[in-house]
């Protein structure tokens, strides 16, 4: 039998499917799927996935061309007409099935992660739980979508607020959460209303074919229309489309502060709605007064966590110069011993990184970083594992003065930056002194310390943490950050406002019509 005919539209057998597809590095996938029927068999371009595990091809997608897009714009819109008269706890009912799915499918969905992004097995079920965990909050929220009711000046009047789906929302991943991200944008979308078009990192299309499959199952199996689910796989030139379609009425994306310094005034240009979820480059204190194994800790899985791939990935080490040399020798051994190779292996807490210019980033980092000054405590370099081709580094430690420009820049990879602090007030204007404002922490005992690092004048960041590293945020609370990282909040909280219109309405039960501001008008 064909992939092409098997890639959806069948069942939950799919996902054996995608994994075949992997292990025989077969199949050229089509260019774009609405709902259960898939598009663009052959098309002009193609891109070979490329595994980071071992540097070989395994399977080839086609790409989607302009005319292409804007099909599945249309059809999107269709199915959000549809979509959005089915009242919210039965919009609810759908993220239900589709998480009991998800979580039958839990170990072959983290398999697919790590073959696709190369993160370790255990982090890629932590990511499926992620999946799991926001549909959970999308199903509540399904039952919870409220509006005010506001004070009216007027006699016999009644002021309120409704909120109403968005129409077509638009999702664009990374590699490095291939499946969550997309969740986190996608449920909240479709409780809220909208139909959703997912355009992946190209490095992961079957991380998107397997939830897509899985929620335009769920929705058959609802007698829901399944083109509320699209993907595309398009090249960054051609998603130009999809960004400047007006009828995407909003355009979540992820991915580089790059990237979305040109989508935001594509979007923008055409009045339409965006939410960024960019660069990170975090930072995190050790006070003084820290638990200092709780700090070590929590810098091994922030620093090191997805090979340094996260955007909540901590990249800068503030340390008070008190406690620098032992932090610095403690982090060394903490660094030398850390295993990396074959993500499937539970020993191994770090996996490849995703490409050959991530390692080609990492270099010319550690130039420049030398060149400013850096003093490298441990460096870690390629690695050669089991004789594959594959992405293996070993993470690399540098001390650095605190005025280095390279700490402004964040490099997607495991590099930790390490600069030293004498006063509270000086480490949080270090902490805060980057483009970039996404994730922060302070390890301290000391209440006052933590409260000012919390308060107004403390981070500036849209996550700041005490006792707690950078990564691994739990769905319930809005994820965002300020400055270069976009300003969005998705996930938990209020996020799902984002995926709404606000309209406020005034309704006179009156039989006169007074105006507001007291302004006569008597004719
Ligand atoms: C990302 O790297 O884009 O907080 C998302 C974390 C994860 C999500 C990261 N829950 O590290």
């Amino acid at each position: 039998m064909g992939i092409e005919n098997d890639l959806v539209g069948q069942n939950d057998i799919q996902l054996e499917n995608l994994l075949q597809c992997f292990f025989q590095k077969q199949g050229t996938y089509p260019a774009y799927y609405i709902g259960g029927t898939s598009f663009g068999k052959s098309s002009e371009k193609t891109s070979n996935v490329i595994s980071p595990i071992n540097g070989e091809p395994f399977v080839k997608i086609n790409l989607a061309n302009e005319s292409n897009i804007n099909d599945v714009v249309e059809h999107s819109v269709t199915a959000f007409q549809q979509w959005q008269s089915v009242p919210a706890p039965k919009r609810g009912l759908l993220v239900l099935a589709f998480s009991q799915k998800v979580n039958t499918h839990k170990h072959q969905l983290a398999k697919i992660i790590t073959l696709e992004s190369g993160k370790p097995y255990q982090e890629s079920l932590g990511e499926v739980q992620e999946v799991i965990d926001v549909c959970q909050f999308a199903v509540g929220l399904s039952r919870q979508l409220y509006g005010l009711t506001i004070a009216t000046e007027r006699p016999n009047h009644r002021m309120m607020e409704q909120w109403h789906p968005l129409g077509v929302v638009g999702i664009i991943t990374a590699f490095n959460f291939p499946m969550a991200v997309w969740a986190w944008n996608a449920m909240l979308a479709l409780v809220c209303g909208n139909s959703v078009i997912w355009k992946p990192s190209e490095q992961c299309p079957l991380s998107a074919l397997s939830l897509h499959e899985l929620l335009i199952s769920s929705a058959k199996d609802l007698d829901f229309s399944a083109d509320l689910s699209s993907v595309i796989f398009a090249d960054k030139d051609t998603s130009q489309a999809f960004v400047e379609n007006k009828k995407v009425s909003l355009l979540s994306a992820t991915g580089s502060c790059a990237m979305g310094k040109q989508v935001a005034p594509l979007v923008a240009k055409r009045m339409g709605r965006y939410l960024l979820e960019l660069g990170g480059n975090n930072a995190m204190i050790i006070s003084q007064h820290a638990n200092l194994q709780l700090a070590l800790n929590a810098v091994a899985f922030s620093a090191l966590g997805t090979s340094g791939q996260r955007c909540t990935s901590l990249r800068r080490l503030i340390v008070h110069e008190s406690i620098m040399d032992e932090v610095c020798d403690k982090l060394v051994n903490i660094y030398k011993s850390v295993a990396v190779g074959d993500p499937f292996d539970g020993k191994n807490l770090m996996g490849p990184v995703i490409s050959l210019d991530t390692i080609k980033n990492i270099e010319g980092a550690l130039v420049k970083a030398k060149a400013q000054g850096g003093l490298t405590l441990y460096h870690g370099g390629c690695v050669k594992i089991n004789n594959l081709a594959g992405y293996y580094v070993r993470p690399e430690l540098i001390k650095i003065k605190s005025n280095a420009a390279i700490l402004k820049q964040e490099t997607f990879a495991p590099i930790l930056y390490v600069s030293a602090y004498d006063d509270l007030e000086q480490a949080i204007e270090m902490q805060n002194d980057v483009p970039q404002g996404l994730s922060s922490a302070i390890f301290t005992q000391d209440v006052c310390e933590a409260e000012i690092f919390l308060s107004s004048s403390g981070s500036d960041c849209g996550i700041a943490n005490v006792n707690i590293g950078t990564s691994g945020a739990e769905i319930g609370g809005a994820f965002g950050g300020e400055k270069e990282t976009g300003g969005g909040r998705e996930s938990g909280s209020d996020a799902w406002k984002s995926y709404m219109r606000r309209c406020t309405n005034t309704i006179n039960y009156g039989q006169n019509l007074p105006l507001a501001q007291g302004i006569q008008f008597d004719l």
